[in-house]
C-alpha cells in the first residue's frame, strides 16, 4: 500500500468541501514469465507490486461527475448521462475512467454522478500497468458506491474492455487487468488466459527478491507495435492450421514438436513470431515448476531464455532492455533477468538474493549509466495483493 490515503482524504475535503464516503485502490504488476501470450490462449505469471491506483468518491452536489487528479493537478467534469467520444479528454487520464464508466453503462449498470479524486505510484508507460490499474480501481470505487458485488472474472473483464474500448484503443490480453483484481500477498499467479483459471505461486520476499529495473526508455511505439504482433499471431495461426489440417483456436495449442513438423509453409518472420509463442508457454509451466520447489537457478534460466525469445524471435525488446540484461548477467546476487510487460521500452524485471536486491537494483543501475549515460529508477517489490474497496469510517484497510 504506496499511496498515503490520510492525505488523500485531506486533499479530497479541500477539493470538494466535504469528506470522501468510499475508498477503492488497484496495484499495477510486473510479469514474472509468460510475455505476449496472454492473447494467444497462453499462460502468464504476473504479481501485484507495491506500486497502485486509489480513489476516493463521494455523491456529486449536481447533475455531472467530478473527477480530480492529484497526479495532474487537474480536474474534469463531465456528464454521463449520455457519454459519447466526444467527451474524450485531450489530457488522456479522464479517458481511462470515462471507458471504464461508458462499459458499465454497457452492461446495464447506472452509476450516479459523483466527485473522485485520484492518485497513483505507479509510473506511467513503463509496462507496470499503470492503465489496468486505473481501471480496475475506477471499476471497484464505481460497484462500491452502488454496493454492487461482481465476480473478479467479470470485474477484470470488464477493465479489459474499457482498454478496448475507442476511449484507450489498446487490444490488451486480459493479464493486467486480471492480476490487479486478483493479486495475492507473497505470491505470482499462473493464469490460464483461456479459461482464466489460476493458481498462486510463491514469492516468499524472504527467499526471494522482485527488481524491476526501467529502461528509461517510454513506450511510445507499443500501441501501433502491439496491435501489430496480435495480427501476425492470428496470421501465423491460420497457416498453421492450414498446413497441419487442425482447426486449432490458439497459438499455444500446438506443442513445439507439432510446430517443427508444421512451421514449413510459415514465412520467416510469422515462423519466429510462432516460435516465440509456443516456447514461451512451455516455459512458463516449467517456471512454475522450479519456482514451487524453490529452485531459483533454474527460475533465472528460465528468465533468461524468455529473454533472449522475446529479442531475437518476438523482436519487443530494445538496445536499452537488452543492456539491462546483459548487465544482469554478471552481477551476483542475480538469478536472472529479463524483459518485462509489452517492450519497446519500459521495464526489465530480476530474480534476486533478498539479501543483495538492494545492491543488485544499484549495481544495475550504476553499470546501465557507465554504458547509456543515463541512471535508470530502480524498485524492489514483494509481490503484493490485488484491489479492494471500503467506506470511509467503517472499514478503512
Ligand atoms: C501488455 C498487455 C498484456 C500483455 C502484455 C505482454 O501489458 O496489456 O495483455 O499482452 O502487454 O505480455
Amino acid at each position: 500500500m504506496s499511496i498515503d490515503l490520510g492525505h488523500l482524504e485531506d486533499c479530497f475535503q479541500q477539493k470538494f468541501h466535504q469528506p470522501p464516503r468510499w475508498g477503492a485502490r488497484a496495484p499495477g504488476r510486473v510479469n514474472l514469465i509468460g510475455e505476449h501470450i496472454d492473447y494467444n490462449g497462453g499462460f502468464v505469471l504476473p504479481a501485484a507490486i507495491n506500486r497502485e491506483v486509489a480513489m476516493l468518491a463521494s455523491p456529486s452536489p449536481d447533475h455531472e461527475f467530478h473527477l480530480y487528479s492529484v497526479n495532474y493537478s487537474e480536474g474534469f467534469r463531465f456528464s454521463s448521462g449520455d457519454l459519447n467520444l466526444s467527451q474524450r479528454s485531450q489530457s488522456g487520464w479522464p479517458n481511462y475512467v470515462l471507458a471504464v464508466l461508458d462499459q458499465l453503462h454497457k452492461r446495464g449498470i447506472r452509476i450516479p454522478p459523483l466527485q473522485v479524486i485520484i492518485e497513483g505510484d505507479v509510473p506511467s508507460a513503463a509496462g507496470l500497468s499503470s492503465s489496468a490499474a486505473v481501471e480496475v480501481c475506477a471499476a471497484t470505487l464505481f460497484l462500491a458506491c452502488i454496493e454492487h458485488e461482481l465476480p473478479g472474472e467479470q470485474l477484470a473483464l470488464l477493465a479489459q474492455s474499457a482498454e478496448h474500448s475507442p476511449w484507450v484503443g489498446v487490444q490488451c490480453g486480459i493479464m493486467d487487468q486480471f492480476i490487479s483484481v486478483h493479486g495475492l500477498e507473497g505470491h505470482a499467479l499462473k493464469i490460464d488466459c483461456r479459461d482464466l483459471s489460476y493458481s498462486p505461486v510463491q514469492v516468499d520476499p524472504r527467499l526471494v527478491s522482485l527488481v524491476v529495473i526501467h529502461s528509461t526508455v517510454g513506450r511510445e511505439l507499443m500501441k501501433s507495435a502491439y496491435n501489430q504482433r496480435r495480427s501476425e499471431c492470428e496470421q501465423a495461426l491460420t497457416l498453421l492450421n492450414q498446413s497441419s489440417g487442425l482447426s486449432r483456436n490458439y497459438l499455444v495449442q500446438y506443442s513445439p514438436e507439432e510446430f517443427e513438423i508444421y512451421r514449413q509453409n510459415l514465412p520467416g518472420l510469422l515462423s519466429r513470431r510462432a516460435r516465440h509463442v509456443i516456447s514461451e508457454q512451455a516455459r512458463v509451466v516449467e517456471f512454475e515448476q522450479v519456482m514451487n520447489r524453490g529452485d531459483f537457478q533454474a527460475a533465472g534460466q528460465l528468465l533468461q531464455a524468455s529473454h533472449a525469445s522475446l529479442r531475437d524471435d518476438y523482436e519487443v525488446s530494445c538496445p536499452e532492455l537488452d543492456c539491462i540484461y546483459e548487465i544482469s548477467l554478471n552481477i551476483d546476487g542475480v538469478y536472472g533477468c529479463r524483459m518485462t510487460g509489452a517492450g519497446f521500452g519500459g521495464c526489465a524485471v530480476a530474480l534476486a538474493d533478498p539479501e543483495q536486491a538492494e545492491t543488485v537494483a544499484d549495481r544495475i543501475a550504476g553499470e546501465f549509466e557507465k554504458i547509456r549515460k543515463m541512471r535508470p529508477w530502480t524498485m524492489v517489490t514483494p509481490a503484493c495483493r490485488g484491489a479492494c474497496h471500503w467506506k470511509i469510517d467503517s472499514n478503512s484497510p
